[in-house]
């Protein structure tokens, strides 16, 4: 073989035969690159991010969360965001950063702060929220309820309590009833599964209990307090699409037959059951995706800051699951907790890439809410984990907006997704 010479006697080459081995290394390499990819989604996708009154507002003091709090049993949220306040800003940012929805939750203490007294300056309130929803070409969906009980609601035994579906549905009747015509999208209950456990099963959130029977029952009266809301609003504005928030974990197996089974059973007790009892009294699949489980061992995977397995591939997995409701669906959340935000750009692009998989094997997915806005109180984690697109410093209450909002921006501008 006759030996090549390095370039310009460059101090890199080794020696004369290894040039040529790596020249070719490289030219194999640049051959090997991925073809640039766009994903276009649907037209009138809808793009945004999702809070939660007691998460972001500050100032509520009479629900179960705050009672909680004064007896040290979970961190205060206090001011939180002061979004009670400075809504207008948070949707001033959500629009510049080319969302064009946005979801958030009434807090029903502050509608009904006693049995049966309701608060019209707070419903006043509130239209001005929608109203500037709105007015920042951000489509409102609303949360009638999440996680947080009025004190007398959960004083009486919260929804164990013997009337508690019909106190659930006259406050949500009596909002729709004043609101209803700022917002196309209502849902009923935010993660009715999640809920139960943390708070029936675990014994982590109010009211702590550690009681199976408690539980079931809990998820049981939720399935049926959905439905008869659902009939209320629709007596009420028939034009409005109702559905409810579900949170849907991707639970997979080895080969092994217990661990089968045991996926097998959770997948259909916690994904499908409530979805099935409801099933004719929704117009709309919220889905909310976080949470992966494999029963076996699982392959090793990146972790968010609260230590959650991101599995992007299980958020097609459980959307194709949801085939058989023939609903549209609207993933109304999913986001990671990224304090150095390294990751939340990758994360949003690979859920992303699997949504937009599932809508080409026909699966009608008509928007992404991520998870959340802002910074916000994390329930029994307090202010620690960092959700959101933009960070809020807690001592003067300024937003600013992380890279990966802005990366985010331009897939919401642009309607599609470049890999
Ligand atoms: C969901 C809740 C939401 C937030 C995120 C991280 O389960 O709906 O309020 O806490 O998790």
């Amino acid at each position: 073989m006759v030996p090549r010479t390095c370039p310009r006697g460059s101090t890199w080459c080794i020696n004369n035969y290894t040039y040529p081995v790596i020249i070719n290394v490289m030219r194999k390499k640049s051959k090997a690159k991925l073809k640039p990819q766009v994903l276009n989604f649907p037209d009138g996708f809808l793009w945004g991010a999702t809070t939660a009154s007691y998460q972001v507002e500050g100032g509520i003091e009479n629900n179960d969360w705050t009672q909680a709090a004064r007896e040290g049993k979970v961190p205060p949220a206090g001011i939180a965001c002061d979004s009670y306040n400075l809504y207008e800003k948070d949707f001033y940012f959500a629009k510049s950063l080319g969302h064009n929805t946005h979801r958030l939750s009434i807090e029903w203490a502050r509608i009904e702060p006693e049995e049966g007294r309701f608060d019209d300056k707070e419903i006043e309130h509130y239209r001005k929220v929608l109203m500037s929803l709105t007015a920042h070409g951000l489509e409102p969906f609303v949360t009638l309820w999440h996680f947080t009980l009025p004190d007398w609601f959960a004083q009486r035994g919260g929804f164990l309590a013997p009337h508690a579906k019909t106190y659930f549905v006259r406050y949500c009747g009596y909002v729709v009833e004043r609101l209803g015509e700022l917002a196309n999208y209502w849902i009923t209950i935010n993660e009715p599964m999640f809920y139960a456990s943390n708070g029936y099963s675990k014994g982590q959130w109010p009211p702590f209990e550690k009681n199976i029977f408690d539980f079931i029952n809990i998820a049981n009266v939720l399935t049926m307090s959905h439905n008869l809301v659902y009939e209320k609003i629709k007596s009420l504005r028939p034009s409005l699409q109702v559905g409810i928030a579900k949170n849907n974990i991707c639970f997979e197996s080895n080969k092994k037959t217990l661990n089968r089974l045991a996926s097998k059973f959770m997948n259909y007790f916690w994904n499908l059951r409530f979805l099935n009892k409801i099933s004719r009294h929704q117009d709309f699949i919220g889905l909310n995706y976080y949470f992966y489980k494999k029963f076996g061992s699982k392959p090793r995977l990146p972790k968010s800051d609260m230590g959650w397995d991101i599995y992007p591939k299980g958020i097609y997995n459980v959307l194709l699951q949801l085939k058989k409701y023939h609903k549209p669906i609207y993933i109304t959340e999913n986001g990671l907790a990224d304090a150095k935000d390294d990751k939340r750009e990758k994360f949003i692009k690979d859920h992303l890439r699997w949504i937009y998989q599932a809508i080409q094997e026909g699966i009608d997915v008509r928007g992404y809410l991520y998870w959340s806005l802002l910074d916000n109180f994390e329930w029994a984690h307090g202010y620690g984990p960092k959700f959101g697109l933009i960070e809020v410093n807690p001592k003067t209450m300024g937003r600013k907006v992380r890279p990966s909002a802005r990366k985010y921006a331009k897939i919401c501008r642009e309607n599609l997704i470049k890999f």
